[in-house]
């Protein structure tokens, strides 16, 4: 590999893709677009003998052949995160009635492009049914999860990559900082150890992690999130539950500061200590003052992933790197920033009304934020 090109980073390639747009053709059409990406030949690029595995969350519409986000996700990603379609009340809203139409849709072109894919998320109470929240505190019986567990992971075996606990912590309204969700009331705090036990046991050589967010900044919150988590991985791996890899969210938000690159770092090293895999699951950036000149706002964005790259380009026991979605079109951060959800709407796309928060436009056109995806 062109040593040039792999300091460009490993999304770099894709810079290839805003030439295209300079002919004037339209990202979004999608006829022939498989075919010119193709023709521009400029592969995925990362450092000679790498190992870091580069992946986006993703939904089934994403991959449909011809567009050219399938294009871009398949010259992109080794690996792809269905962005909600793997949740619970996403595949059993009604209980005893699992339908996994859009996660089969994901798994099929993964297969088909040899991409691997992390299962996304097997507990998270925000993502659980109604009816399993009523049902495990009536009922307290793990079978209830354990179902759940034994609908997806025999189904979905070449997934080799589960989370299987999501946002477990809160170390401000918690019990020993875990979240008082259904789980935990109904199974105490065991529940993290027993739901990692029985993923264990349905799919034996899966890598299976817990995903954690608002860790990566400066204030009395996210260092207490740390501490808290750290904790929890060492009592985990203490008593032998099988627990592969720590995921960390990485929704960086510009309104915090900066990233607070000696902790981030001192945090991964203590993980990596504790022989735990690091896995980088959701990264994008919320911006802050949407008023400003674009490039002023471009600039900021790629400032913050870039110093928030210089600490995981640092350590080792980084395996791999998720954005959470490629392009601002597509982000969940439109929902949380309310101001800019109506760009979406618009057509033309409105690319500068919306939060720039991923590495692509709402065009599919590479921002600064692509350049400074480094990966070391
Ligand atoms: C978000 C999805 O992107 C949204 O579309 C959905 O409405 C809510 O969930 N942490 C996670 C992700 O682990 O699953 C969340 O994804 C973002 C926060």
């Amino acid at each position: 590999m062109n040593e040039t090109v792999g300091r460009r980073g490993f999304l770099g390639g894709l810079v290839a893709v805003g030439a295209f747009a300079a002919t004037g053709c339209s990202y979004l059409s999608g006829n022939g677009w498989d075919h010119r990406v193709a023709q521009l030949s400029v592969p995925l690029t990362r450092p000679p003998g790498g190992a870091r595995r580069i992946g986006a969350a993703v939904r089934p519409e994403h991959l449909v052949a011809g567009t050219a986000m399938a294009a871009l996700v398949s010259r992109q990603c080794d690996f792809l995160v269905p962005e909600f379609h793997g949740q619970w009340s996403a595949v059993e809203w009604e209980r005893g009635k699992p339908w996994y139409g859009n996660l089969d849709a994901i798994a099929a072109f993964a297969r088909a492009q040899r991409k691997s894919v992390r299962g996304h998320a097997l507990i998270w109470e925000k993502m659980t049914p109604k009816w399993a929240r009523a049902a495990m505190l009536e009922e307290r019986d793990w079978r209830i999860v354990e179902t759940h567990f034994a609908s997806l992971l025999p189904r979905f075996a070449d997934t080799d990559e589960w989370i299987v606990v999501n946002e477990c912590i809160d170390t401000e309204n918690g019990e020993q900082n875990l979240q008082r969700n259904s789980f935990q009331q109904a199974f105490g705090n065991g529940y993290v150890a027993r739901a990692l036990e029985t993923a264990r046991e349905l799919a034996p050589h899966a890598r299976l992690l817990i995903n954690d967010y608002s860790v990566e900044y400066s204030n009395p919150i996210d260092e207490a999130r740390r501490t808290a988590l750290l904790k929890l991985v060492e009592r985990l791996r203490h008593d032998g539950t099988p627990l592969d890899g720590v995921g960390v969210q990485a929704h960086l938000e510009l309104a915090k500061g900066p990233v607070a690159a000696r902790s981030l770092a001192k945090f991964f090293d203590e993980l990596q200590q504790m022989n735990v895999d690091i896995a980088i699951t959701e990264l994008d950036v919320l911006e802050d003052h949407r008023g400003a000149p674009i490039e002023r706002r471009d600039a900021r964005v790629a400032d913050a992933v870039d110093r928030f790259m210089d600490v995981v380009n640092a350590q080792t026991g980084v395996s791999s790197l998720a954005t959470w979605g490629l392009s601002d079109k597509d982000s969940w951060l439109q929902e949380r920033a309310a101001a800019t959800r109506s760009a979406c709407a618009c057509s033309p796309i409105d690319c500068a009304g919306m939060n720039r928060g991923l590495p692509y436009d709402g065009e599919l056109m590479p921002k600064p934020m692509l350049s400074a995806l480094t990966i070391a």
